[in-house]
């Protein structure tokens, strides 16, 4: 499958991206009071959700930046996580958010979750995701936090990427099949 610019639907909006980011917050800020947040965003494809999250949250927080692959090329999961960067700071006893753009098979999630809870012993360890593809879930995790459910389509923009390209939309959008 090739993906063109031209080719693409949109999915979510920019304002109902920004809409949901705020909605995530918010039940963030509710759910930590206070209380100190260490954000973990998943480069490349959670850069923009991530930056936008934080943006709304008012706890006192850190943002660290982690980078996974797990898609080698094209849209189809190879199932096989590699950490390109995983060097962390110290997280015992410390609030930990992951933030990650999908949750597909959930690889990925599972990497992340064993990762931390086997290297630490957090206060708390959440993961939040902006979509989360239930549909091709291999693995037994869910995201605490999620924005949209969506079906199984191939999603482009606000982060996510075809082959790097796209991740500079500011809306979701997928590949219309003609
Ligand atoms: P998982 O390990 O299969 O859950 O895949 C998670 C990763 O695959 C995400 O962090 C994305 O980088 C990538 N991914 C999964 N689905 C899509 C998609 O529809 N578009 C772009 N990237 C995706
Ligand atoms: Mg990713």
């Amino acid at each position: 499958m090739e993906i063109k610019l031209e080719d693409l639907e949109i999915l979510f909006t920019e304002e109902q991206i920004q809409q949901k980011v705020k909605e995530l917050a918010e039940k963030m800020n509710n759910y930590y009071k206070n209380e100190e947040v260490i954000a973990i965003c998943v480069l490349k494809g959670a850069v923009m959700f991530a930056i936008d999250l934080v943006k709304n949250l008012k706890m006192p927080l850190k943002m660290e930046f982690i980078r996974l692959s797990s898609y080698g090329t094209g849209t189809v999961s190879t199932g096989k996580v590699h950490a390109v960067d995983i060097s962390l700071p110290d997280l015992n006893d410390k609030n930990v958010l992951i933030i990650e753009d999908i949750v597909d098979t959930g690889h990925t999630a599972k990497f992340l979750m064993d990762f931390i809870n086997n290297n630490f012993k957090t206060k708390s360890t959440k993961f939040c995701s902006l979509l989360d593809k239930k549909i091709s879930r291999v693995t037994d995790i869910e995201p605490d936090y999620y924005g949209f459910d969506i079906d199984d389509k191939f999603v482009v923009g606000y982060g996510l990427d075809y082959e790097g390209y796209y991740r500079n939309l500011r809306y979701i959008g997928y590949k219309a099949i003609v």
